[in-house]
């Protein structure tokens, strides 16, 4: 079973809670979301391996930790996940970042890839999933499917707000992933929007309405 991390840091919450405010605007949301995004991944990263590496400062000789393990790849769902892109690459600048976009069907509901370009060596890289919200899950369940038939097999979850009934889909769909959250809202309403939520992500991000 997926395990539910909730990063309840006081920071985190202080800059999440002028995102959901409706009068914060499309370049405040940004940067807030850029700043969460790294706060976030700090915590996420907390258990990748390190391994003894022998340097010398100016004074000695010495043995070092320093990563270790598979490399990082970060893969933002289009749209809203590219605004976490950044904030997590100023962190491990060496990541590899992947696209998948997603549409839903309007006949059949379900979520059609339209778009994915993962680094060559994806399937060996530990892979961060990156989407503000997670609603009903369709999405990411959809997204993390489309990466699991490509041959990958080690991926994290990071959302900014997630609704019970989204993380009950990645627990029932992917329970080998893990999911890292800034908070766990209360429930859905009627059109699928996380309440009390922020609205729509990529439209407060990009100012598309
Ligand atoms: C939003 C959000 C997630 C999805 C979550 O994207 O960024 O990808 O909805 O909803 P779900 O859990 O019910 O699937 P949206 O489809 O609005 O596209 P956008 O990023 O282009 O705005
Ligand atoms: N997508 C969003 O952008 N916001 C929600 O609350 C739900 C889905």
């Amino acid at each position: 079973m997926s395990k539910v991390h909730v990063f309840d840091h006081p920071l985190i919450q202080h800059k999440l809670s002028i995102m959901r405010d409706k009068n914060t605007g499309t370049k405040a949301f940004r940067e807030l979301l850029d700043e969460i995004a790294m706060l976030m991944v700090y915590e996420v990263a907390r258990d990748l391996p390190t391994e003894p590496v022998e340097i010398e400062t100016p004074i000695c000789k010495t043995t070092v930790q320093m990563l270790a393990g598979k490399p990082i790849g970060i893969i933002p769902i289009l749209r809203a996940g590219l605004g976490m892109v950044d904030g997590i690459t100023n962190l491990i600048p060496n990541a590899k970042i992947g696209h998948i976009g997603l549409y839903r069907d309007p006949q059949t509901l379900e979520p059609v890839e339209y778009y994915c370009k993962l680094p060559a060596d994806a399937e060996q890289r530990e892979l961060f999933v990156v989407d503000p919200m997670l609603a009903t899950g369709g999405s990411a369940s959809a997204a993390i499917r489309f990466i699991k038939q490509r041959g990958c097999h080690n991926i994290r979850l990071v959302n900014l707000i997630a609704a019970p009934e989204g993380v009950a889909r990645i627990q029932k769909d992917h329970p080998d992933v893990n999911i890292y959250v800034a908070a766990m809202d209360e429930k859905l309403n009627e059109h699928g929007y996380i309440v009390p939520g922020l609205g729509d992500a990529g439209d407060r991000l990009f100012g598309t309405k």
